[in-house]
C-alpha cells in the first residue's frame, strides 16, 4: 500500500511501538489516528489525530471509530492493534483481577478494534491490520502464563481472521517482537528495558515496510529478536 493520504489507526500511542509507528507513518505522508487513554506527549503533527479511548471499553472504541471517520474523511486503511500489557507472576496465586485485566486489554480490545474497522474495509474493498503479538505467542514463558495466552490468542485470531477478510483485499499480519525497550517492563520484576532489547523504532520501521508490500503480497508472520539480547 502507498502510504501517501491513508488514513491509519493506531492503538495505545503513548509511548513504546505504538508512538514509534504513529510517527514512522506521519513521515510517510499518512494521516493518524491515535485511540488510548494517554495522549503521546509533545506529538504535534498537522494530520495526527488523538482520540481518548479505553480499548476495553466497546461503547469507547465504537465511538473513537465513529469519530475518527467524521474527523477524518470517512475511510479507515489501516489499523495496528498495539495497546497490550503484561503482568507477571507465578499460576499459584495469579490475581484474577491481573489476569482478566490481560486479556479484557489485549485480547477482547483487540477483538473490538478489529470488529469496529471491518465493515468500512469491507467496503472499501482495501484495508491492512497489523496485531501485535509477542515471542510469548509462539513460546511460553516462564512466570508470563496469562500473558502467553492473551498473545497466542492474538495468533489464532489473526490466522483465522485472514481466511475470513483476504478475498474481500484486506491483509491481516501478526507481529511476534521478542525484548522490545519501552515502558513495558515497567511493572514487570527482574527485568528492566535496556540497550541491548531491540528498539520500537526498528520495529515501527518492520510494520511500514510491512504495510508497503505490493497489494497481491502479503507479510503475514513477522518474528523479531534482539541479535544478542544479553551482550
Ligand atoms: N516491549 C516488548 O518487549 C514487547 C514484546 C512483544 C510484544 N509487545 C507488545 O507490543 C505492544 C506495545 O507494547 P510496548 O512495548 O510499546 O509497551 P508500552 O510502552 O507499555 O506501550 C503500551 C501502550 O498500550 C497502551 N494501553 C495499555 N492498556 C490500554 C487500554 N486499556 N486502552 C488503550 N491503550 C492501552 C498504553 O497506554 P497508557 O500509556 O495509557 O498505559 C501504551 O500506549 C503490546 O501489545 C505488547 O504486548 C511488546
Amino acid at each position: 500500500m502507498q502510504l501517501g493520504g491513508k488514513i491509519a489507526v493506531v492503538t495505545g500511542v503513548s509511548g513504546g511501538i505504538g508512538r514509534a509507528t504513529a510517527e514512522a507513518l506521519l513521515a510517510a505522508g499518512a494521516r493518524v489516528a491515535g485511540w488510548g487513554r494517554t495522549a503521546p506527549q509533545g506529538l504535534q503533527h498537522e494530520h495526527f489525530r488523538f482520540f481518548a479511548c479505553d480499548v476495553r471499553d466497546e461503547k469507547a472504541v465504537n465511538a473513537a471509530c465513529q469519530a475518527t471517520l467524521a474527523d477524518m474523511g470517512g475511510a479507515i486503511h489501516v489499523l495496528i492493534n498495539n495497546a497490550g500489557l503484561g503482568v507477571a507472576g507465578l499460576v499459584d496465586g495469579f490475581s484474577t483481577d491481573n489476569w482478566k485485566l490481560m486479556f479484557d486489554t489485549n485480547v477482547h480490545g483487540l477483538f473490538y478494534c478489529t470488529r469496529a474497522v471491518l465493515p468500512l474495509m469491507k467496503t472499501q474493498q482495501e484495508g491492512h491490520i497489523i496485531n501485535l503479538s509477542s515471542i510469548a505467542g509462539i513460546a511460553g514463558i516462564e512466570k508470563m502464563a496469562g500473558y502467553c495466552a492473551t498473545k497466542f490468542a492474538v495468533r489464532g485470531f489473526s490466522q483465522a481472521l485472514l481466511k475470513e477478510v483476504r478475498s474481500e483485499g484486506i491483509k491481516v499480519s501478526c507481529f511476534y517482537p521478542g525484548s522490545t525497550q519501552t515502558n513495558f517492563f515497567d511493572d514487570i520484576p527482574g527485568t528492566e528495558a535496556n540497550d541491548s532489547m531491540m528498539h520500537p523504532e526498528d520495529v515501527a520501521a518492520t510494520i511500514l515496510y510491512t504495510l508497503q508490500a505490493p497489494q497481491n503480497f502479503l507479510i503475514a508472520d513477522v518474528e523479531m529478536r534482539p541479535l544478542q539480547p544479553r551482550k
